[in-house]
Parts: C-alpha cells; structure tokens; sequence
C-alpha cells in the first residue's frame, strides 16, 4: 500500500546541531515531513547529510549539549518535548530502530540472551527469564538465526549474524514503525538480499505500521521504498512517491544521484560543473549551489520555498 493511511509521524521544521569538541555542527535544517500508515519512506542522500541524524531525533535520542528544535509528532505525542519517562514508554514499543553500525548497538559484554532478556523484561513483554528466552527463540529463528546464537557474544558473529540479531531486537517489543539505518550496508551481496527480503516481509506479519529506511543505496531504495526523499547538507531537497523520482526527477542534485544507479554508490559524488556562484557569508542558500549548473544568484540568498508537482512529489529549486 503507498501513502495508502493517515500520517503516524509528523516532523515540521525539525533543526538539530550538535556540539563537540568546541565546534558547532548543524546536521539538520528545517526539515519537515510525513510518514504515512502503510508505506515505506526512503532517505536517500550522500555521506554526511543528516540521515542518520533525522532516525535519532524521530526516536528522542538527541541529547545535551546537542539541540534538536522543531516538531517530532507521533499520536499527539511531542518527541522533542517529552519527558525520560515518557520516552521509556515510546522507544521500541512504538517506535524502534535498527542503529547504522550493529556492532556499536549490541552491548559487547553481554551475551545475546542477556541483551533479549534485559529489552524484553525491562519493556514489559516478558515478566521472568523463561519466556523472554522462549520469545527470543522464536524472533531469531524469524530472521533466520538458530537459537545457539543466544549463547555468544557479539564479536563471535559475524556481520550478517550481527544485522539479523539487531533486527530481532529491533522488532522484540512489536514497534508500530520500524526505522532502518543502512540495514545492509556492511553485508554481502547474498546477505544482503537476505535481509532485505527479511525486511519486506516485516510488515505483513510483523504488524509494522510504516518503515523508514535509510541508505545511500539507490538501488536498494529503488527496490524497498514507496516514497524517497532526497537529502543534502542536512536538507530535504525534494521528496516524490519512488515512480516520480525515477521518471521525472526535478531537482539538479536528484538528477546526478540518480544517474549514478549503475554504480550504487553515491557516498562520493564528483563536482558536476558548477556555475561559480560563490556562497556569501551569513546566507542560508541552496546546499547544491556550489555543484549547481543551473544556480543563480538568488540561490545563495536563501533556501527555496517547497514546489509542489503533485500531491506526493515536492521539489525545492528556483528553477521552477
Ligand atoms: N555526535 C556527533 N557529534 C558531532 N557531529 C556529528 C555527530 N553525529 C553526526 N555528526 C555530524 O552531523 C552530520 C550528519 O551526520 P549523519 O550521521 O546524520 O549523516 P548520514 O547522512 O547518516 O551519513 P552516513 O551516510 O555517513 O551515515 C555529519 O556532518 C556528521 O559529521
Ligand atoms: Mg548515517
């Protein structure tokens, strides 16, 4: 079904920067969507461009010294504005996510029985050890894993292990929405395809409401997404149903990412000509200027307002 329901998530006007080592860093600016019952939404976008950064602040993960400003709406829920208490509540059992490196999300000290036993008792699905263990079982048995995984440890499984483990747990506590980050990204290509088909299936007969998939694999968005929005520098520059991308993509850095299809990677994307406008400072221009060969001037003033092409297909250029 695409965009077949009502919207389950609304973020408006989401900014967040983040702060380290002295140095401030805005990952996201101004951006705004929905995520609607049934459909698959796809980032797509380079290295950097805030995907990531959108998935953590959608679950209330962002914490001080970062900022994350704006709307994260879920159910009349405000994410941003919630209390720990609340977030408790709202993290994995209605929304959950499946982190970009499994390593880093799966603790290394525990084994993957006490990672299981500690989600499902500490969220309620399970009241003793014996039937989150039994729950357990069956989850990894779903993606594919046989139940002597319980007894090792991280670093004793290899990739593909690690990435089916962490969407078991990603999926423990029955989340309404799934948010993927780069599911298959450090796999191999039958791993890959593996996981993939794993994923479709997630939503039939795990009762996934809506997934986000995030990646920067154009094919794979090609295969899994409803609807894609492109992002650059932290900004949504243009977001159509995944028909609308392929046949009539509007944005100049849409056109460039797609044509790189055939190579499937667009972390490093090569400078198309450019038109030498120069950025001035001070000024919240278009993030592709530098790249653009169609910039003006008045792209290095200020970022467009939305175009609207169709009911799903929004594009933020001036030169339409
Ligand atoms: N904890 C952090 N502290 C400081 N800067 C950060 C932090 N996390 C991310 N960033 C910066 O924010 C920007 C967006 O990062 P993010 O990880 O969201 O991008 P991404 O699109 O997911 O990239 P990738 O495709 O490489 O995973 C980058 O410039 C990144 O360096
Ligand atoms: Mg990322």
């Amino acid at each position: 079904m695409q965009n077949g329901g009502g919207s389950l998530i609304q973020v408006r006007n989401l900014n967040v920067t983040y702060h380290s080592f002295g140095e401030t860093k805005q990952a996201v600016r101004d951006v705004s969507f929905s995520l609607n019952s049934g459909e698959t939404l796809g980032f797509l976008g380079e290295s950097g461009s805030g995907k990531s950064t959108i998935g953590w602040a959608i679950l209330g993960m962002i914490e001080p010294p970062h900022e994350a400003s704006g709307e994260v709406v879920y159910n009349n829920f405000n994410v941003l504005a919630a209390s720990e208490g609340k977030l408790r509540r709202y993290r994995w059992k209605e929304v959950a996510m499946i982190f970009q490196t499994a390593m880093n999300s799966l603790d290394p000290l525990v084994t993957i029985k006490k990672s299981f036993v500690q989600l499902l008792i500490g969220k309620g699905i399970a009241d003793k050890e014996e039937g989150a263990v039994e729950i357990a079982v069956n989850l990894l048995r779903y993606v594919g894993l046989s139940p002597k995984v319980l007894d090792m440890y991280t670093f004793e499984l290899s990739g593909g292990m690690r990435q089916r483990v962490s969407i078991a747990l990603a999926i423990a506590c029955n989340p309404k929405i799934l948010i993927a980050d780069e599911p298959t990204t450090a796999l191999d290509t039958v791993n890959q395809f593996s996981v993939l088909a794993n994923m479709r299936k997630l939503k039939e007969e795990r009762k996934i409401d809506a997934m986000i998939l995030i990646t920067h694999d154009v094919e794979i968005q090609m295969i899994m997404a409803d609807r894609i929005a492109i992002t650059l520098k932290g900004r949504i520059v243009e977001e159509g149903s995944k028909e609308e991308m392929i046949n009539d993509p509007k944005h100049p850095y849409t056109r460039l990412l797609l044509q790189s299809v055939t190579s499937a990677n667009i972390t490093k994307i090569e400078a198309a000509t450019g038109n030498n406008v120069k950025f001035e400072d001070g000024k919240d221009g278009c993030p592709f200027l530098a790249q653009c060969p169609y910039a003006m001037p008045k792209c290095a003033e200020s970022f467009p307002e939305p175009k609207a092409f169709s009911k799903t297909h929004t594009v933020y250029c001036y030169i339409y």
